[in-house]
């Protein structure tokens, strides 16, 4: 048997792949057996949905267990406890009825909702000599998978280069990231562009030809991630540019069919009406001159 004096050692466990993670806050005292882990099963889990959470490795002989919501081990997280003398089953403020506790120390958490996502603490008690009882906590995250978000934006097309453009990625989802992708490529390294803390907010200080196009966002976790469809801001000029006519011939021989074209430097592109002594004729960047008089 071990020193009982050893100081509490902070462990950061990993089972399977990274799909969970369960810290260790407190080293077991007593005899070194395997380290309890804790696992989400299924490891993704979606509202609505139930989950399991697993203990592995439970040490022998113990008196009982209590699982608490978040890190905090006060009343109020109190969710429910097991006492293995009698096989007791007792529920605290944290209990939402959806939570029901094994003889194994597994949880299992119905109809799983949002707020269901986040720490839990399991703290297992084992039986001492009398004077002394050993505790262990252990910690495990509970992800949710995470919804599809989408963006919204407090201007699609912003006049170019003077509006500041706000783009939010939505929902908020707790123990989440979020990622930005404009052209479906990482952001460009620009201080027209800025994040908030989070990254959940993307700022636009003035929309420019560089920064105008399609931008995605995504939300991920550790056990998913998914990404919106593209939003696309478009750069509004304050004015058309000055149209220009062009032709490919200066001169036209009667019969022939002359073509005109209109260019604008407009963005989004400008529409076309063609008049002809002020008289309206269609609308089209190309015009072409139906019949050819000499006048
Ligand atoms: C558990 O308790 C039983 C009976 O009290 C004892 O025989 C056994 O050795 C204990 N096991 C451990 C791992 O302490
Ligand atoms: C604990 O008990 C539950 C319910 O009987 C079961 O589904 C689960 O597999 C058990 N856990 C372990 C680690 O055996
Ligand atoms: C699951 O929870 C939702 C909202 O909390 C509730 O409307 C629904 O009836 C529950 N479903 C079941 C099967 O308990
Ligand atoms: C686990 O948490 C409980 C409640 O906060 C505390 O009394 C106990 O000392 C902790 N156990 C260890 C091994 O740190
Ligand atoms: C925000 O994104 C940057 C990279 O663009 C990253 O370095 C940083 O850790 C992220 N912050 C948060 C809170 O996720």
């Amino acid at each position: 048997m071990g020193p009982l004096s050893a100081p509490p050692c902070i462990q950061r466990i990993t089972w399977k792949g990274l799909l969970l993670t369960a810290s260790l806050l407190n080293f077991w005292n007593l005899p070194m057996t395997a380290q309890v882990t804790i696992e989400a099963q299924p490891p993704k889990v979606s509202e609505g949905k139930d989950v399991l959470l697993l203990v592995h490795n439970l040490p022998q002989n113990l008196t009982g267990y209590i699982w608490y919501k978040r890190q905090m081990k006060d009343l109020y997280h109190y969710i429910t406890s097991y006492v293995v003398d009698g096989q007791i089953i007792i529920y605290g403020p944290a209990y939402s009825g959806r939570e029901t506790v094994y003889s194994n120390a597994s949880l299992l958490i119905q109809n799983v909702t949002r707020e269901d996502a986040g720490s839990y603490t399991l703290h297992i008690i084992k039986g001492g000599d009398g004077t002394r009882r050993e505790t262990g906590n252990f910690t495990f995250t509970l992800y949710l998978e995470t919804p599809k978000p989408s963006i919204s934006s407090s201007n699609l097309n912003p006049r170019e280069a003077t509006e500041t453009v706000i783009l939010t990625c939505d929902p908020e989802t707790p123990d989440a990231s979020y990622l930005w992708w404009m052209n479906g490529q990482s952001l460009p390294m620009t201080h027209r562009l800025q994040l908030s803390e989070t990254n959940r907010t993307l700022f636009l200080l003035g929309v420019t030809k560089y920064i105008a196009g399609p931008y995605e966002c995504e939300i991920r976790n550790p056990v998913s991630a998914s990404r919106s469809d593209p939003v696309t801001l478009n750069l509004l000029r304050e004015w058309p540019g000055c149209p220009t006519i062009s032709s490919s011939y200066t001169y036209y021989h009667t019969g022939e069919v002359p073509k005109l074209s209109c260019l604008t430097d407009s963005h989004p592109p400008a529409e076309h009406s063609w008049l002809i002594d002020g008289k309206f004729q269609q609308s089209a960047q190309v015009f072409f001159i139906p019949q050819i008089t000499k006048t």
